[in-house]
C-alpha cells in the first residue's frame, strides 16, 4: 500500500538526489578525524548556528546526552521542562550516562520563563546536588511543535549567565523554528552554550545529528561520543546526505507547516477530536480522542485500513506530523479520511464538546 505516513518526520526516505550525493561522497576514518565530508558538514553546521565547532553524531539522543555529560559531573542536576524529550524519551540517559538528576518544571505549552526557573538553582550545601545546566527544546515536540518565543529565551540566557549555568538547546527541529519564526539559525544558536540539531527529521536525511558549541566544548564532547559508542568510521556517506538535506530541504519546510494547518483544520472541525496544543505553529499536531466515541487502538486500525498511519501516545492521545514524504494532496486526503473515520464512530453517539 502507498501509505500516508504521518507518525513522525523521522520516517522519510532518502530521495534519489540525496542517494546520488551519498554515492559520490569522499570518505575517510572519522574517528581519526579524516573524513572530509564529515568535516565539511561539521563546519557548515557550526557556521549556520554561529558556533565555533560541531561534531557529527548518530542520533539526537546521543548529541543531547553528550552535551549533558560534557556540561556536568556525576551527582549534578539539570533543569528542564517536564514534557521535554531529554527527560521523557531518552531512556533515562541523564541518569545512566552522566549520573545526573533532572529537576523538571512545568512550563506553559512547553515554554519555561524566568519566573518558572527563578529560585531553582540550589545554593552551595553538601546536601544538595549542584545545579549545572538549563535545557530547553525548540521546537517543542510534545507541545505541538511549539516555537519558543525568542525574547523568552533571551531572558533565560541572561538568567543562566547570572546563575553560572550552562544553557543547552535540544534543537532537533530548530530548522522548523527558524522557518516558522523567520529568525535565522545563528540568532537562535547565539543564545546557547550548546545546541544539538537533527538531520533525520524534517530535513529528511536517513541518519544523524550534530552537537555544536565552543571549540573546547566540542573537543571534550568528542571523547564522550567515543565513550557512548558513537565513533563512526567512513560515515561521510551519511554526512553527504545531511549536507544535501541542508541545501535542498531546509527552505521547503514551509510546505510542511502549511500542510500541518490542513490537518489541524480537519481535527478542529471533527466532533469527537480536540487539538491538544491549539496553536499549531510548525509540523506537529497532537490531538485527543473522545474515549466515549472510540478507543485509540480502534481508531488507529481504522485509519490504517484507509492507508493513513498516525502515532499514538498515552490513553487517548494521537500525533500527526507532516514532512518531506507527504505531499499537500496526501495530507488533504488524510484530513478527509480523519473526518470520515471519526464520523463513522460518532454516528448516533453523544459527543462531549470537551475531550477529556
Ligand atoms: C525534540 C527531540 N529531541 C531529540 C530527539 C532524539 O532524536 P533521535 O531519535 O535521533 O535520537 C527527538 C526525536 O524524535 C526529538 O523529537
Amino acid at each position: 500500500m502507498d501509505w500516508i505516513d504521518l507518525r513522525s518526520d523521522t520516517v522519510t526516505r532518502p530521495t534519489p538526489g540525496m542517494r546520488a550525493a551519498m554515492l559520490a561522497a569522499e570518505v575517510g576514518d572519522d574517528v581519526f578525524q579524516e573524513d572530509p565530508t564529515i568535516k565539511a558538514l561539521e563546519e557548515k553546521v557550526a557556521s549556520l548556528l554561529g558556533k565555533e565547532a560541531a561534531v557529527f553524531c548518530p542520533s539526537g539522543t546521543m548529541s543531547n546526552q553528550m552535551s549533558i555529560r560534557t556540561h556536568t559531573q556525576s551527582a549534578d542536576e539539570i533543569i528542564c521542562e517536564e514534557s521535554c524529550h531529554i527527560f521523557n524519551w531518552e531512556a533515562g540517559g541523564p541518569a545512566a550516562l552522566s549520573g545526573v538528576s533532572c529537576r523538571t518544571l512545568r512550563g506553559q505549552d512547553g515554554v519555561l520563563e524566568v519566573h518558572h526557573v527563578e529560585g531553582m538553582v540550589r545554593p552551595p550545601n553538601d546536601h544538595y546536588p549542584r545545579t549545572r545546566v538549563l535545557c530547553v527544546e525548540n521546537t517543542h515536540n510534545r507541545c505541538g511543535g511549539k516555537v519558543q518565543p525568542f525574547e523568552t529565551l533571551k531572558s533565560l540566557r541572561d538568567w543562566t549567565k547570572k546563575n553560572n549555568l550552562a544553557f543547552h538547546l535540544d534543537g532537533a527541529r530548530l530548522w522548523n523554528a527558524s522557518i516558522a519564526s523567520g529568525i535565522p539559525l545563528d540568532q537562535w544558536g547565539g543564545l546557547f552554550d550548546s545546541v544539538s540539531v537533527c538531520f533525520s527529521k524534517g530535513l529528511g536525511a536517513p541518519v544523524g545529528s550534530a552537537l555544536t558549541g565552543s571549540k573546547d566544548f566540542i573537543h571534550r564532547a568528542r571523547r564522550f561520543r567515543k565513550l557512548f559508542g558513537g565513533g563512526m568510521r567512513q560515515a561521510g556517506i551519511l554526512a553527504a546526505a545531511a549536507i544535501y538535506a541542508l541545501d535542498n530541504h531546509f527552505q521547503r519546510m514551509v510546505e510542511d507547516h502549511e500542510n500541518a494547518q490542513i490537518f489541524a483544520r480537519a481535527v478542529r472541525e471533527t466532533p469527537g477530536l480536540e487539538i491538544d496544543h491549539p496553536t499549531v505553529e510548525t509540523n506537529i499536531i497532537w490531538f485527543r480522542v473522545d474515549s466515549a466515541v472510540v478507543q485509540v487502538p480502534q481508531m488507529v486500525a481504522a485509519f490504517k485500513a484507509e492507508g493513513v498511519l498516525i502515532h499514538t501516545s498515552g490513553l487517548n492521545l494521537m500525533r500527526a506530523v507532516t514532512h518531506l514524504d507527504v505531499s499537500k494532496a496526501q495530507v488533504a486526503k488524510a484530513a478527509g479520511i480523519v473526518k470520515k473515520v471519526v464520523s463513522g464512530f460518532t454516528h448516533g453517539k453523544k459527543i462531549s464538546s470537551k475531550v477529556g
